[in-house]
Protein backbone atom coordinates (compact mmCIF):
# COMPACT_ATOMS: atom_id res chain seq x y z
CA UNK A 1 0.00 0.00 0.00
CA UNK A 2 1.30 3.62 -0.79
CA UNK A 3 2.69 5.11 2.30
CA UNK A 4 1.89 8.56 1.39
CA UNK A 5 -0.78 10.57 -1.28
CA UNK A 6 1.75 11.57 -4.47
CA UNK A 7 2.40 14.96 -5.29
CA UNK A 8 3.32 17.04 -8.27
CA UNK A 9 7.33 18.33 -8.73
CA UNK A 10 6.35 21.31 -7.13
CA UNK A 11 4.95 19.48 -3.97
CA UNK A 12 1.65 21.78 -4.96
CA UNK A 13 -1.80 20.35 -6.50
CA UNK A 14 -2.37 21.31 -10.19
CA UNK A 15 -5.58 23.19 -10.61
CA UNK A 16 -7.64 23.08 -13.61
CA UNK A 17 -9.50 25.67 -15.08
CA UNK A 18 -12.61 26.04 -16.31
CA UNK A 19 -13.44 25.93 -19.71
CA UNK A 20 -14.46 29.36 -21.12
CA UNK A 21 -17.91 30.71 -21.34
CA UNK A 22 -19.40 29.01 -23.99
CA UNK A 23 -22.73 27.42 -25.91
CA UNK A 24 -22.23 23.70 -25.86
CA UNK A 25 -24.74 22.69 -29.16
CA UNK A 26 -25.28 18.93 -29.09
CA UNK A 27 -26.38 17.60 -32.78
CA UNK A 28 -28.04 13.58 -31.90
CA UNK A 29 -29.45 15.39 -28.44
CA UNK A 30 -31.87 12.56 -28.35
CA UNK A 31 -29.44 9.52 -28.93
CA UNK A 32 -27.06 6.96 -26.80
CA UNK A 33 -24.26 9.23 -26.89
CA UNK A 34 -25.58 12.16 -25.43
CA UNK A 35 -27.61 10.44 -22.22
CA UNK A 36 -24.67 7.77 -21.64
CA UNK A 37 -21.66 9.59 -21.87
CA UNK A 38 -22.11 13.86 -22.30
CA UNK A 39 -24.40 14.61 -20.22
CA UNK A 40 -22.50 12.81 -17.34
CA UNK A 41 -19.49 14.04 -17.98
CA UNK A 42 -20.84 17.37 -18.47
CA UNK A 43 -22.29 17.06 -14.86
CA UNK A 44 -18.61 15.63 -13.57
CA UNK A 45 -17.26 19.06 -14.87
CA UNK A 46 -19.35 21.29 -12.98
CA UNK A 47 -19.24 18.84 -9.85
CA UNK A 48 -15.98 19.77 -9.62
CA UNK A 49 -16.31 22.99 -10.48
CA UNK A 50 -15.29 22.97 -13.88
CA UNK A 51 -17.70 24.42 -16.10
CA UNK A 52 -18.08 28.15 -16.43
CA UNK A 53 -20.69 29.90 -14.88
CA UNK A 54 -21.89 31.39 -18.28
CA UNK A 55 -22.33 28.19 -19.96
CA UNK A 56 -25.86 26.87 -21.85
CA UNK A 57 -26.38 23.32 -23.84
CA UNK A 58 -28.52 23.73 -27.21
CA UNK A 59 -29.73 20.15 -28.34
CA UNK A 60 -30.70 19.13 -31.79
CA UNK A 61 -32.20 16.32 -33.12
CA UNK A 62 -34.64 15.52 -36.06
CA UNK A 63 -37.15 14.39 -32.93
CA UNK A 64 -39.86 16.28 -32.46
CA UNK A 65 -40.56 18.26 -29.03
CA UNK A 66 -40.43 21.34 -26.55
CA UNK A 67 -37.44 22.55 -25.03
CA UNK A 68 -39.41 21.99 -22.00
CA UNK A 69 -39.65 17.90 -22.42
CA UNK A 70 -36.13 17.99 -23.67
CA UNK A 71 -35.02 18.97 -19.90
CA UNK A 72 -37.29 16.77 -18.27
CA UNK A 73 -36.24 14.15 -20.61
CA UNK A 74 -32.54 15.13 -19.96
CA UNK A 75 -33.49 14.86 -16.15
CA UNK A 76 -35.17 11.38 -16.24
CA UNK A 77 -32.18 10.40 -17.66
CA UNK A 78 -28.93 11.46 -15.61
CA UNK A 79 -29.93 9.74 -12.82
CA UNK A 80 -29.46 6.28 -14.62
CA UNK A 81 -26.60 7.19 -16.20
CA UNK A 82 -24.42 9.49 -14.38
CA UNK A 83 -21.41 7.90 -12.78
CA UNK A 84 -22.12 9.61 -9.05
CA UNK A 85 -25.50 10.42 -7.16
CA UNK A 86 -27.21 13.32 -8.81
CA UNK A 87 -27.14 16.11 -6.53
CA UNK A 88 -31.09 17.91 -7.14
CA UNK A 89 -29.24 21.54 -6.88
CA UNK A 90 -27.13 20.54 -9.50
CA UNK A 91 -28.63 19.40 -11.66
CA UNK A 92 -31.35 22.40 -11.25
CA UNK A 93 -28.14 24.45 -12.57
CA UNK A 94 -28.33 22.48 -15.66
CA UNK A 95 -31.84 22.28 -16.39
CA UNK A 96 -32.03 26.85 -16.28
CA UNK A 97 -29.43 26.49 -19.13
CA UNK A 98 -30.80 23.66 -21.42
CA UNK A 99 -32.54 24.33 -24.58
CA UNK A 100 -33.77 22.79 -28.15
CA UNK A 101 -34.22 22.60 -31.60
CA UNK A 102 -35.76 20.29 -33.47
CA UNK A 103 -34.78 19.86 -37.23
CA UNK A 104 -33.76 18.18 -39.92
CA UNK A 105 -29.63 17.57 -40.18
CA UNK A 106 -29.96 18.81 -43.86
CA UNK A 107 -32.33 21.47 -44.10
CA UNK A 108 -31.04 25.04 -43.87
CA UNK A 109 -33.50 26.29 -42.03
CA UNK A 110 -32.94 24.16 -39.04
CA UNK A 111 -29.60 25.79 -38.86
CA UNK A 112 -31.22 29.33 -38.88
CA UNK A 113 -33.39 28.24 -35.87
CA UNK A 114 -30.34 26.94 -34.40
CA UNK A 115 -28.87 30.64 -34.68
CA UNK A 116 -32.02 32.62 -33.39
CA UNK A 117 -31.73 30.21 -30.41
CA UNK A 118 -27.91 30.85 -29.95
CA UNK A 119 -28.33 34.50 -29.85
CA UNK A 120 -31.27 34.09 -27.40
CA UNK A 121 -29.00 31.91 -25.43
CA UNK A 122 -25.96 34.41 -25.71
CA UNK A 123 -28.54 36.94 -24.32
CA UNK A 124 -29.92 35.14 -21.27
CA UNK A 125 -26.56 33.45 -20.50
CA UNK A 126 -24.25 35.88 -20.96
CA UNK A 127 -22.40 33.55 -23.30
CA UNK A 128 -20.07 35.76 -25.26
CA UNK A 129 -21.10 33.86 -28.97
CA UNK A 130 -18.23 31.02 -27.79
CA UNK A 131 -20.12 28.09 -29.80
CA UNK A 132 -18.80 24.02 -28.87
CA UNK A 133 -20.89 21.83 -31.65
CA UNK A 134 -20.48 18.06 -30.89
CA UNK A 135 -21.51 16.00 -33.77
CA UNK A 136 -23.13 13.18 -31.73
CA UNK A 137 -24.81 11.74 -34.50
CA UNK A 138 -24.28 9.02 -37.80
CA UNK A 139 -21.02 9.48 -39.52
CA UNK A 140 -22.94 10.30 -42.73
CA UNK A 141 -23.86 13.90 -40.98
CA UNK A 142 -20.49 14.94 -40.36
CA UNK A 143 -19.37 16.65 -43.15
CA UNK A 144 -23.18 17.99 -43.77
CA UNK A 145 -23.61 19.62 -40.53
CA UNK A 146 -20.47 21.54 -40.65
CA UNK A 147 -21.39 22.67 -43.80
CA UNK A 148 -24.39 24.05 -43.28
CA UNK A 149 -23.29 25.47 -39.71
CA UNK A 150 -20.53 27.42 -42.18
CA UNK A 151 -23.48 28.16 -44.34
CA UNK A 152 -25.34 29.89 -41.68
CA UNK A 153 -22.59 31.85 -40.70
CA UNK A 154 -22.13 29.75 -37.15
CA UNK A 155 -18.36 28.94 -37.42
CA UNK A 156 -16.89 32.20 -38.61
CA UNK A 157 -14.74 33.38 -35.46
CA UNK A 158 -15.76 37.11 -34.81
CA UNK A 159 -13.02 38.91 -32.74
CA UNK A 160 -12.40 37.25 -29.61
CA UNK A 161 -14.90 34.56 -29.87
CA UNK A 162 -14.11 30.94 -30.68
CA UNK A 163 -16.03 28.30 -32.88
CA UNK A 164 -15.07 24.69 -32.48
CA UNK A 165 -16.17 21.30 -33.61
CA UNK A 166 -15.95 18.23 -32.16
CA UNK A 167 -15.97 15.13 -35.06
CA UNK A 168 -16.73 11.56 -33.51
CA UNK A 169 -15.77 8.95 -34.59
CA UNK A 170 -15.48 6.86 -37.01
CA UNK A 171 -13.56 9.60 -39.07
CA UNK A 172 -13.83 8.15 -42.50
CA UNK A 173 -14.31 4.26 -43.48
CA UNK A 174 -11.38 4.09 -45.35
CA UNK A 175 -8.11 6.24 -46.26
CA UNK A 176 -9.75 8.20 -49.36
CA UNK A 177 -12.99 8.63 -47.72
CA UNK A 178 -11.33 9.93 -44.32
CA UNK A 179 -9.41 12.43 -46.88
CA UNK A 180 -12.47 13.77 -48.55
CA UNK A 181 -14.27 14.35 -45.07
CA UNK A 182 -11.64 16.04 -43.99
CA UNK A 183 -10.99 18.40 -47.17
CA UNK A 184 -15.06 18.95 -47.02
CA UNK A 185 -14.40 19.77 -43.06
CA UNK A 186 -11.29 22.06 -44.47
CA UNK A 187 -13.20 23.81 -46.70
CA UNK A 188 -15.65 25.19 -44.45
CA UNK A 189 -13.40 25.45 -41.09
CA UNK A 190 -9.70 25.83 -40.11
CA UNK A 191 -7.73 22.64 -38.75
CA UNK A 192 -7.65 24.79 -35.40
CA UNK A 193 -11.64 24.67 -35.07
CA UNK A 194 -11.32 20.93 -35.53
CA UNK A 195 -11.24 18.44 -32.92
CA UNK A 196 -11.36 14.69 -33.86
CA UNK A 197 -12.42 12.90 -31.13
CA UNK A 198 -10.43 9.33 -30.27
CA UNK A 199 -12.49 8.62 -26.73
CA UNK A 200 -8.80 6.40 -25.63
CA UNK A 201 -7.62 9.44 -25.56
CA UNK A 202 -9.65 10.70 -22.47
CA UNK A 203 -8.51 7.76 -20.84
CA UNK A 204 -6.34 8.57 -17.76
CA UNK A 205 -4.30 5.90 -18.11
CA UNK A 206 -3.51 6.50 -21.96
CA UNK A 207 -2.74 9.80 -21.06
CA UNK A 208 -0.10 8.32 -18.11
CA UNK A 209 1.32 6.93 -21.03
CA UNK A 210 3.71 10.16 -22.04
CA UNK A 211 4.05 10.38 -18.41
CA UNK A 212 5.61 7.53 -17.22
CA UNK A 213 7.92 7.23 -20.33
CA UNK A 214 9.09 11.00 -19.85
CA UNK A 215 8.24 11.94 -16.27
CA UNK A 216 11.13 9.47 -14.96
CA UNK A 217 14.61 8.60 -15.61
CA UNK A 218 14.96 4.99 -14.96
CA UNK A 219 12.69 3.59 -18.60
CA UNK A 220 13.34 5.91 -21.12
CA UNK A 221 17.13 5.09 -22.10
CA UNK A 222 15.82 1.52 -22.20
CA UNK A 223 12.98 1.98 -24.28
CA UNK A 224 14.67 0.91 -27.75
CA UNK A 225 16.12 -2.06 -29.51
CA UNK A 226 18.95 -2.51 -27.83
CA UNK A 227 16.75 -3.46 -24.89
CA UNK A 228 13.26 -4.34 -26.28
CA UNK A 229 12.48 -7.44 -27.61
CA UNK A 230 8.50 -7.13 -28.79
CA UNK A 231 5.61 -5.44 -27.71
CA UNK A 232 2.05 -6.75 -27.06
CA UNK A 233 -0.90 -4.66 -27.40
CA UNK A 234 -4.38 -6.36 -26.63
CA UNK A 235 -7.60 -4.64 -26.49
CA UNK A 236 -10.28 -7.29 -25.38
CA UNK A 237 -13.39 -6.99 -25.19
CA UNK A 238 -16.08 -9.61 -23.63
CA UNK A 239 -18.84 -7.54 -24.91
CA UNK A 240 -20.43 -9.00 -28.47
CA UNK A 241 -21.90 -6.37 -30.67
CA UNK A 242 -24.87 -5.37 -28.60
CA UNK A 243 -27.85 -3.53 -30.31
CA UNK A 244 -25.10 -2.10 -33.15
CA UNK A 245 -25.10 -4.82 -35.93
CA UNK A 246 -26.07 -2.99 -38.41
CA UNK A 247 -23.06 -0.51 -38.00
CA UNK A 248 -20.59 -3.50 -36.90
CA UNK A 249 -21.77 -5.13 -40.48
CA UNK A 250 -19.98 -2.17 -42.79
CA UNK A 251 -16.71 -1.87 -40.11
CA UNK A 252 -15.49 -4.66 -38.80
CA UNK A 253 -12.99 -5.02 -36.18
CA UNK A 254 -10.33 -3.84 -38.06
CA UNK A 255 -11.95 -0.53 -38.57
CA UNK A 256 -13.40 0.02 -35.60
CA UNK A 257 -10.42 -0.25 -33.27
CA UNK A 258 -7.29 -0.27 -34.89
CA UNK A 259 -6.46 3.04 -36.89
CA UNK A 260 -7.86 5.09 -33.95
CA UNK A 261 -7.58 3.73 -30.37
CA UNK A 262 -5.06 0.61 -30.98
CA UNK A 263 -3.11 2.99 -33.09
CA UNK A 264 -3.41 6.22 -30.54
CA UNK A 265 -1.75 3.73 -27.60
CA UNK A 266 0.90 2.45 -30.22
CA UNK A 267 1.94 6.16 -31.31
CA UNK A 268 2.32 6.77 -27.51
CA UNK A 269 4.29 3.96 -27.03
CA UNK A 270 6.49 4.17 -29.63
CA UNK A 271 7.25 8.40 -30.67
CA UNK A 272 10.05 10.09 -29.77
CA UNK A 273 10.23 12.53 -26.80
CA UNK A 274 8.62 15.86 -27.58
CA UNK A 275 10.39 18.73 -27.35
CA UNK A 276 7.55 20.31 -25.09
CA UNK A 277 4.23 19.18 -23.71
CA UNK A 278 2.47 21.84 -26.06
CA UNK A 279 -0.36 20.17 -28.14
CA UNK A 280 1.56 20.41 -32.15
CA UNK A 281 4.81 19.04 -30.53
CA UNK A 282 3.07 16.26 -28.97
CA UNK A 283 0.74 15.81 -32.56
CA UNK A 284 3.83 15.90 -34.61
CA UNK A 285 5.52 13.07 -32.70
CA UNK A 286 2.81 10.91 -32.73
CA UNK A 287 2.16 11.61 -36.09
CA UNK A 288 5.52 10.91 -37.29
CA UNK A 289 5.77 7.52 -35.72
CA UNK A 290 2.51 6.24 -37.46
CA UNK A 291 4.07 7.44 -40.57
CA UNK A 292 6.97 5.45 -39.97
CA UNK A 293 5.20 1.79 -39.48
CA UNK A 294 6.39 -0.31 -42.55
CA UNK A 295 3.20 -0.29 -45.16
CA UNK A 296 1.66 -3.75 -45.61
CA UNK A 297 2.22 -5.39 -49.29
CA UNK A 298 -0.87 -7.85 -49.95
CA UNK A 299 2.19 -10.85 -49.21
CA UNK A 300 2.36 -9.37 -45.71
CA UNK A 301 -1.22 -9.51 -45.02
CA UNK A 302 -1.18 -13.24 -45.46
CA UNK A 303 1.84 -13.32 -43.11
CA UNK A 304 1.26 -10.51 -40.56
CA UNK A 305 -2.84 -10.24 -40.15
CA UNK A 306 -5.06 -12.02 -38.64
CA UNK A 307 -8.76 -11.98 -38.39
CA UNK A 308 -11.01 -13.98 -36.89
CA UNK A 309 -14.89 -13.87 -36.15
CA UNK A 310 -16.72 -15.48 -33.37
CA UNK A 311 -19.33 -18.29 -33.17
CA UNK A 312 -20.92 -19.65 -30.15
CA UNK A 313 -19.47 -20.34 -27.05
CA UNK A 314 -19.43 -19.88 -23.39
CA UNK A 315 -18.47 -16.43 -21.51
CA UNK A 316 -18.94 -16.35 -17.20
CA UNK A 317 -20.35 -19.62 -17.28
CA UNK A 318 -23.43 -18.65 -19.89
CA UNK A 319 -23.81 -20.01 -23.20
CA UNK A 320 -23.09 -16.52 -25.76
CA UNK A 321 -24.19 -16.70 -29.24
CA UNK A 322 -22.07 -16.82 -32.46
CA UNK A 323 -21.67 -13.31 -34.29
CA UNK A 324 -23.68 -14.62 -37.13
CA UNK A 325 -26.75 -15.08 -34.57
CA UNK A 326 -26.57 -11.23 -33.37
CA UNK A 327 -29.51 -8.92 -33.74
CA UNK A 328 -29.16 -7.15 -37.48
CA UNK A 329 -25.82 -9.28 -38.75
CA UNK A 330 -26.02 -10.97 -41.86
CA UNK A 331 -26.48 -15.06 -41.17
CA UNK A 332 -23.57 -15.78 -43.41
CA UNK A 333 -21.92 -12.37 -42.42
CA UNK A 334 -17.98 -12.31 -43.04
CA UNK A 335 -17.11 -9.49 -41.27
CA UNK A 336 -14.24 -9.41 -39.25
CA UNK A 337 -15.09 -9.38 -35.14
CA UNK A 338 -10.78 -9.77 -34.19
CA UNK A 339 -8.11 -8.88 -35.91
CA UNK A 340 -3.58 -9.59 -34.79
CA UNK A 341 -1.16 -7.39 -36.69
CA UNK A 342 2.19 -8.19 -36.70
CA UNK A 343 4.04 -4.19 -37.67
CA UNK A 344 7.46 -2.98 -38.09
CA UNK A 345 7.99 0.52 -37.56
CA UNK A 346 11.36 1.54 -39.71
CA UNK A 347 13.54 4.09 -37.63
CA UNK A 348 16.39 3.85 -35.55
CA UNK A 349 14.62 3.42 -32.49
CA UNK A 350 12.48 0.38 -33.23
CA UNK A 351 14.26 -1.16 -36.30
CA UNK A 352 13.83 -4.77 -35.52
CA UNK A 353 11.49 -4.96 -32.91
CA UNK A 354 7.90 -5.91 -33.36
CA UNK A 355 4.88 -4.62 -32.32
CA UNK A 356 1.73 -7.35 -31.78
CA UNK A 357 -1.60 -6.21 -32.02
CA UNK A 358 -4.69 -7.84 -31.27
CA UNK A 359 -8.05 -6.61 -30.47
CA UNK A 360 -12.03 -8.94 -30.32
CA UNK A 361 -15.24 -8.93 -29.13
CA UNK A 362 -16.26 -11.88 -26.91
CA UNK A 363 -13.50 -12.81 -25.44
CA UNK A 364 -12.32 -14.36 -22.37
CA UNK A 365 -11.68 -11.48 -20.34
CA UNK A 366 -11.98 -7.39 -20.78
CA UNK A 367 -8.64 -6.14 -20.58
CA UNK A 368 -6.74 -3.75 -22.37
CA UNK A 369 -2.80 -3.98 -21.84
CA UNK A 370 0.46 -2.49 -23.04
CA UNK A 371 2.88 -5.40 -22.46
CA UNK A 372 6.79 -4.42 -23.35
CA UNK A 373 8.87 -7.73 -23.24
CA UNK A 374 12.25 -6.87 -22.81
CA UNK A 375 15.49 -8.95 -23.89
CA UNK A 376 16.82 -11.87 -22.38
CA UNK A 377 20.32 -11.12 -20.44
CA UNK A 378 23.20 -13.56 -21.94
CA UNK A 379 22.49 -16.89 -19.30
CA UNK A 380 26.08 -17.80 -19.06
CA UNK A 381 26.84 -17.14 -15.83
CA UNK A 382 23.82 -19.88 -14.89
CA UNK A 383 25.44 -22.64 -16.69
CA UNK A 384 26.63 -24.63 -14.34
CA UNK A 385 23.19 -23.99 -12.38
CA UNK A 386 19.77 -25.89 -12.76
CA UNK A 387 18.92 -22.72 -14.43
CA UNK A 388 18.18 -23.75 -18.01
CA UNK A 389 16.73 -20.32 -19.08
CA UNK A 390 16.22 -16.92 -18.23
CA UNK A 391 12.69 -15.39 -18.66
CA UNK A 392 11.84 -11.99 -20.42
CA UNK A 393 11.10 -9.38 -18.21
CA UNK A 394 7.94 -7.64 -18.67
CA UNK A 395 6.68 -4.16 -18.53
CA UNK A 396 2.59 -4.21 -18.39
CA UNK A 397 0.34 -0.95 -19.11
CA UNK A 398 -2.77 -2.02 -17.61
CA UNK A 399 -5.12 0.62 -19.21
CA UNK A 400 -8.72 -0.72 -18.09
CA UNK A 401 -10.09 -2.03 -16.25
CA UNK A 402 -7.33 -2.78 -13.20
CA UNK A 403 -5.50 0.10 -14.02
CA UNK A 404 -1.85 0.38 -13.33
CA UNK A 405 1.63 -1.04 -14.23
CA UNK A 406 3.19 -3.61 -13.10
CA UNK A 407 6.90 -5.23 -13.75
CA UNK A 408 8.13 -9.10 -13.00
CA UNK A 409 11.34 -9.53 -13.26
CA UNK A 410 13.18 -12.92 -12.27
CA UNK A 411 14.45 -13.35 -8.04
CA UNK A 412 16.06 -16.14 -6.66
CA UNK A 413 13.70 -18.80 -4.94
CA UNK A 414 15.23 -18.87 -0.92
CA UNK A 415 16.86 -21.68 -0.47
CA UNK A 416 20.80 -23.46 -0.89
CA UNK A 417 20.15 -24.41 -5.07
CA UNK A 418 20.70 -21.39 -7.51
CA UNK A 419 16.98 -21.28 -8.62
CA UNK A 420 15.36 -18.24 -10.33
CA UNK A 421 11.76 -17.40 -10.08
CA UNK A 422 9.05 -14.86 -11.26
CA UNK A 423 8.43 -11.58 -9.05
CA UNK A 424 5.91 -8.92 -9.82
CA UNK A 425 6.10 -5.24 -8.52
CA UNK A 426 3.10 -3.46 -9.21
CA UNK A 427 1.30 -0.02 -9.03
CA UNK A 428 -2.89 -0.11 -8.61
CA UNK A 429 -4.08 3.81 -9.74
CA UNK A 430 -7.14 3.10 -7.11
CA UNK A 431 -4.56 2.73 -4.22
CA UNK A 432 -3.17 5.65 -5.08
CA UNK A 433 -5.08 8.38 -5.97
CA UNK A 434 -8.87 6.57 -5.52
CA UNK A 435 -11.08 6.47 -8.02
CA UNK A 436 -13.16 9.76 -9.13
CA UNK A 437 -16.04 8.70 -11.11
CA UNK A 438 -15.71 9.56 -14.78
CA UNK A 439 -16.91 8.65 -18.07
CA UNK A 440 -13.35 9.51 -19.57
CA UNK A 441 -14.83 12.31 -21.90
CA UNK A 442 -14.37 14.88 -19.29
CA UNK A 443 -10.79 16.40 -20.65
CA UNK A 444 -11.58 15.83 -23.06
CA UNK A 445 -14.69 17.77 -23.20
CA UNK A 446 -13.25 20.56 -20.97
CA UNK A 447 -9.79 20.69 -23.31
CA UNK A 448 -12.19 21.65 -26.34
CA UNK A 449 -13.76 24.36 -24.40
CA UNK A 450 -10.12 25.63 -23.07
CA UNK A 451 -8.97 25.33 -26.62
CA UNK A 452 -6.35 22.85 -26.17
CA UNK A 453 -6.09 19.91 -29.09
CA UNK A 454 -3.61 17.51 -27.80
CA UNK A 455 -5.53 14.82 -27.04
CA UNK A 456 -7.51 15.47 -30.14
CA UNK A 457 -6.82 14.13 -33.60
CA UNK A 458 -5.14 16.00 -36.50
CA UNK A 459 -5.69 15.44 -39.69
CA UNK A 460 -2.31 14.19 -40.62
CA UNK A 461 -2.66 11.35 -37.92
CA UNK A 462 -6.08 10.52 -39.29
CA UNK A 463 -4.29 10.09 -42.39
CA UNK A 464 -1.20 8.04 -41.05
CA UNK A 465 -3.33 5.62 -39.14
CA UNK A 466 -5.43 4.94 -42.52
CA UNK A 467 -2.63 4.46 -44.52
CA UNK A 468 -1.48 1.28 -42.29
CA UNK A 469 -5.16 -0.04 -42.36
CA UNK A 470 -5.90 0.60 -46.08
CA UNK A 471 -3.71 -2.24 -47.36
CA UNK A 472 -5.23 -4.98 -44.87
CA UNK A 473 -8.85 -4.16 -45.71
CA UNK A 474 -7.68 -4.52 -49.86
CA UNK A 475 -6.46 -7.57 -49.09
CA UNK A 476 -9.06 -8.78 -47.19
CA UNK A 477 -12.42 -7.24 -49.69
CA UNK A 478 -10.07 -9.13 -52.26
CA UNK A 479 -9.99 -12.55 -50.56
CA UNK A 480 -13.03 -13.34 -48.14
CA UNK A 481 -12.38 -15.26 -45.07
CA UNK A 482 -13.66 -18.97 -45.68
CA UNK A 483 -13.23 -19.89 -42.26
CA UNK A 484 -15.36 -17.76 -40.24
CA UNK A 485 -16.50 -18.18 -37.62
CA UNK A 486 -13.04 -19.29 -36.32
CA UNK A 487 -13.34 -18.80 -32.55
CA UNK A 488 -15.56 -19.37 -29.85
CA UNK A 489 -17.11 -16.54 -28.03
CA UNK A 490 -15.57 -16.75 -24.62
CA UNK A 491 -11.93 -17.94 -26.08
CA UNK A 492 -8.74 -15.85 -26.78
CA UNK A 493 -9.49 -15.81 -30.33
CA UNK A 494 -8.28 -17.55 -33.47
CA UNK A 495 -5.88 -20.37 -33.40
CA UNK A 496 -3.68 -18.32 -36.32
CA UNK A 497 -3.38 -15.67 -34.05
CA UNK A 498 -1.60 -17.97 -31.70
CA UNK A 499 0.48 -18.80 -34.57
CA UNK A 500 1.83 -15.34 -35.71
CA UNK A 501 3.32 -14.90 -32.46
CA UNK A 502 4.73 -18.81 -32.35
CA UNK A 503 6.13 -18.63 -36.18
CA UNK A 504 8.59 -15.99 -34.33
CA UNK A 505 9.23 -18.22 -31.33
CA UNK A 506 7.02 -16.02 -28.98
CA UNK A 507 3.72 -16.56 -27.53
CA UNK A 508 1.21 -13.58 -26.50
CA UNK A 509 0.87 -12.70 -22.25
CA UNK A 510 -1.59 -14.15 -20.54
CA UNK A 511 -4.15 -11.23 -19.85
C1 LIG B 1 -15.67 2.17 -29.60
C2 LIG B 1 -15.98 1.03 -30.52
O1 LIG B 1 -15.00 3.19 -30.28
O2 LIG B 1 -14.83 1.70 -28.54
C3 LIG B 1 -16.67 -0.10 -29.76
O3 LIG B 1 -16.83 1.48 -31.57
C4 LIG B 1 -15.82 -0.52 -28.59
O4 LIG B 1 -16.91 -1.21 -30.62
C5 LIG B 1 -15.43 0.69 -27.74
O5 LIG B 1 -16.57 -1.44 -27.81
C6 LIG B 1 -14.43 0.31 -26.67
O6 LIG B 1 -14.26 1.38 -25.80
P1 LIG B 1 -13.87 1.13 -24.28
O7 LIG B 1 -13.67 2.50 -23.73
O8 LIG B 1 -15.02 0.37 -23.66
O9 LIG B 1 -12.63 0.31 -24.31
Amino acid sequence: MPSSTPKDASGEAAQARPGDPCVFVIFGATGDLTKRLLMPALYNLLANKLLPDNFAIVGVSNVKMSSADFRKQLGDEIGQFATTKVSPELWKWFDQRISYVSGDFTDPATYQRLKTELEATDKLHGTPGNYLFYTAVSPSFFGEIVKQLAGAGLTNEPAGRWRRVIIEKPFGHDLDSANALNREIGACIDENQTYRIDHYLGKETVQNIIAFRFGNGFFEPLWNNNYIDHVQITVAETVGVEHRGAFYEATGALRDMVPNHILALLSLIAMEPPNSFESEPVRDEKTKVLRAIRPFKPEDVRDCAVRGQYGSGTLDGKPAPGYRSEERVDPNSDTETYVALKLAIDNWRWSGVPFYLRTGKRMAKRSTEIAIKFKVPPALMFRQTGVRRLEQNELVLHIQPNEGISLSFSAKVPGPVVKLGDVDMSFKYSDYFGAAPSTGYETLLLDCMIGDPALFQRADTVDAGWRVVDPILDAWKANPAVDFPNYAAGSWGPRAADELLECDGRKWRQS
